[in-house]
Parts: structure tokens; C-alpha cells; sequence
């Protein structure tokens, strides 16, 4: 089962660029650039990865991203994660990053998103791994934020797929960018938010009924509710969860207490992701194996997810069509 996890095309739909910054990188950029770090060596850095809730683990997070700050810091945080694409057979992948973590320090927006981009493009080029940019709101900053950062967008709308919503989540409920996600729909993004990771299941009702997305980052609060569970599974709204990251921020306390297979089971639009892989413990093909495990996930489940992972993402109708097909090739 683990050669067939690793043989398998896959997209991936939810992973934060900042949270692919594996130590070493960290460690390079924060000489190359002369910023504190609060490490003394990489050992240091894996002995601080050891999180009691989401909070605990986005003060670290912020605080590694420190470290970029020119356009070629980006384009190579951007290249190591391809690197892993290409060893954990990732052919589509639609990355989120943070622009309001880099420009509250002073980097330019275009520092930020033309880094990203163009190894994106070189990924296209060399590899044939197609992908898409979602820029991500910080759910803890005011929705006044939010919109300059739209605002800042525009110019770059060719380059950008999707908006999201992230960062702290209790508290800061979807609600809170109602406006700002209206504006985002005129303009013709595609949408997301984070709903339903530490929060309960009405951050998912407002996530779709408020915000309008046409997927669910993490959403495994959704069970917490009959209704709402019957709903995701009539309008196969994708719910993009990611198993480690669950784990490692203590949403559940096990791997056997995540709910991934019940979700699947009942029949509702999940596929598997790996959040912020270098923080995480493992990249996509990680989160397959822990899940197969722990939870005896059976084949059938595992091409259920990966078909998934297309069917949820924002290519069109030939593209997906070619990449499932890729699916059950492999699978021969
Ligand atoms: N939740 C919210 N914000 C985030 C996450 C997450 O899992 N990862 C990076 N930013
Ligand atoms: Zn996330």
C-alpha cells in the first residue's frame, strides 16, 4: 500500500509556502540576511516544534518567516517545495501564501508573489507540475487589512487563483470578512477559508453561507453536526483536511481518534493535504502513510482521496479530466 501511496498522482490544495520553510533554509537565509532567530542550531529549531494548540504553533511560524526578504528568498523556499512535489509524485499543487505577514515588515508585495510565481513557472517548465496561488487574508488582522491587501492584488490577478482565510481562528470568525469575500467573488477569484479546525462547525456555516467559498480548509468540525454533515455531502463541498497537522496542533488527541475515514465513509468531498509540511513532520505522502497505518485505510479509500484532491481543485474540466486518467494508469 505504501508503493501504491507513493505511485499515485496527486494534487495537493492546502499548503501554506511559509510552512514549507524547512530549518536548514531558515538557518541560511537568517545569516545570509542577518536576522535573529531564536535558535542556536537545528536541533534547536525541531526541539521548538512542539505545539499544545494552533496558537502556539502560528507565534513560531510568524517568526520563522522573518527570515524572507528578497524575491530570490521566495523563489527558493518556492523550489525546495517543488523538490518534494517531485518526490512525493505532487503534479498539481495550489499553494497559499501570507502577504500580510511579509508586507507588515516592509517587503513589497511584488517581493513576495513574483518569487513565488516564477518558480512556480520554472516548476511548469522542468517538471510539468501545473499550480495555482491562493493569497490568504490573516483572520487576526481587521477586514479594513484585508481589503488594502485586496486592494494590492488586483494588480497581480493573472498570477493569483483564489483568496483564503487564515491564522487564529477562534475569535475571528468568517463572518468578520464578509464584505471583503464579496468583493473578492466580483473581482472572479475562486474562494476558500480555514473553517472548522479548532473552531466548532458554525465557522463552516458561515464560511459557506457568509463567505460563499467553493472549498473548506480542515472542516473536520463538520462533525459536530447531523445537518451540517448531510448538507457537504448534497453539495460535495471539498473539505481539504490535513491529517498531521490536526494531530500535531492537538485537534485530535490520536491518530486512530482522527475522523478523516468517518468523513469519507459518510460520504462527504475530503481529500488529504499536508498544511505546513516542514513544521508537520512530513510532507503528503507522510499524512498517506500515517493515515494508513493508524486508521487501516483500505486502496479504495486512498484513490478515493487522491481523485478527490482533483476533482476539488481549480483546473479546468480537460486538465482534471488528464489527471484522473493519469490516476487510473497508475493504478494498472
Ligand atoms: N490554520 C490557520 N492558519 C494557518 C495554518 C492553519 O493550519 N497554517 C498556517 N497558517
Ligand atoms: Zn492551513
Amino acid at each position: 500500500m505504501i508503493n501504491l501511496i507513493k505511485k499515485l498522482p496527486k494534487a495537493e490544495l492546502h499548503l501554506h509556502i511559509e510552512g514549507s520553510l524547512e530549518p536548514e533554509l531558515m538557518f541560511k537565509l537568517a545569516q545570509k540576511n542577518q536576522i535573529d532567530i531564536p535558535y542556536k542550531t537545528i536541533e534547536d529549531v525541531r526541539q521548538a516544534y512542539n505545539f499544545t494548540n494552533l496558537q502556539s504553533f502560528l507565534d513560531i511560524y510568524y517568526a520563522g518567516a522573518n527570515v524572507l526578504v528578497t524575491q530570490d528568498d521566495f523563489y527558493d523556499l518556492t523550489w525546495e517545495y517543488i523538490q518534494k512535489c517531485v518526490e512525493d509524485n505532487v503534479v498539481h499543487t495550489e499553494i497559499f501564501f501570507d502577504p500580510q505577514t511579509h508586507t507588515a515588515r516592509g517587503i513589497a508585495f511584488e517581493t513576495v508573489i513574483n518569487g513565488i510565481k516564477s518558480a512556480l513557472d520554472d516548476a511548469q517548465a522542468r517538471y510539468g507540475i501545473t499550480s495555482g496561488i491562493i493569497m490568504c487574508f490573516l483572520r487576526h488582522l481587521s477586514q479594513q487589512d484585508a481589503f488594502d491587501t485586496l486592494t494590492q492584488a488586483l494588480a497581480y490577478k493573472d498570477d493569483i487563483t483564489g483568496i483564503g482565510l487564515d491564522s487564529a481562528e477562534l475569535g475571528n470568525p468568517p463572518s468578520k470578512f464578509k464584505e471583503v469575500f464579496q468583493q473578492a467573488k466580483e473581482e472572479g477569484f475562486k474562494l476558500v477559508a480555514h473553517a472548522g479546525e479548532e473552531a466548532d462547525f458554525s465557522y463552516i456555516y458561515e464560511a459557506i453561507d457568509l463567505l460563499a467559498i467553493d472549498r473548506i480548509d480542515h472542516g473536520v468540525q463538520s462533525i459536530g453536526s447531523n445537518e451540517l454533515m448531510q448538507r457537504l455531502k448534497a453539495e460535495q463541498i471539498p473539505l481539504t483536511v490535513c491529517p498531521n497537522s490536526n494531530i500535531e496542533l492537538k485537534v485530535f488527541d490520536s491518530y486512530e481518534q482522527h475522523n478523516i475515514k468517518q468523513l469519507l465513509d459518510y460520504g462527504l468531498n475530503v481529500c488529504v493535504n499536508s498544511d505546513d509540511p516542514a513544521y508537520f513532520k512530513g510532507y503528503i505522502n507522510q499524512n498517506f502513510i500515517n493515515l494508513y497505518e493508524h486508521l487501516s485505510l483500505t486502496e479504495d479509500d486512498i484513490v478515493t482521496l487522491v481523485k478527490n484532491s482533483f476533482r476539488s481543485s481549480f483546473i479546468d474540466d480537460d486538465l482534471k479530466e488528464h489527471y484522473l486518467n493519469k490516476v487510473d494508469q497508475a493504478l494498472r
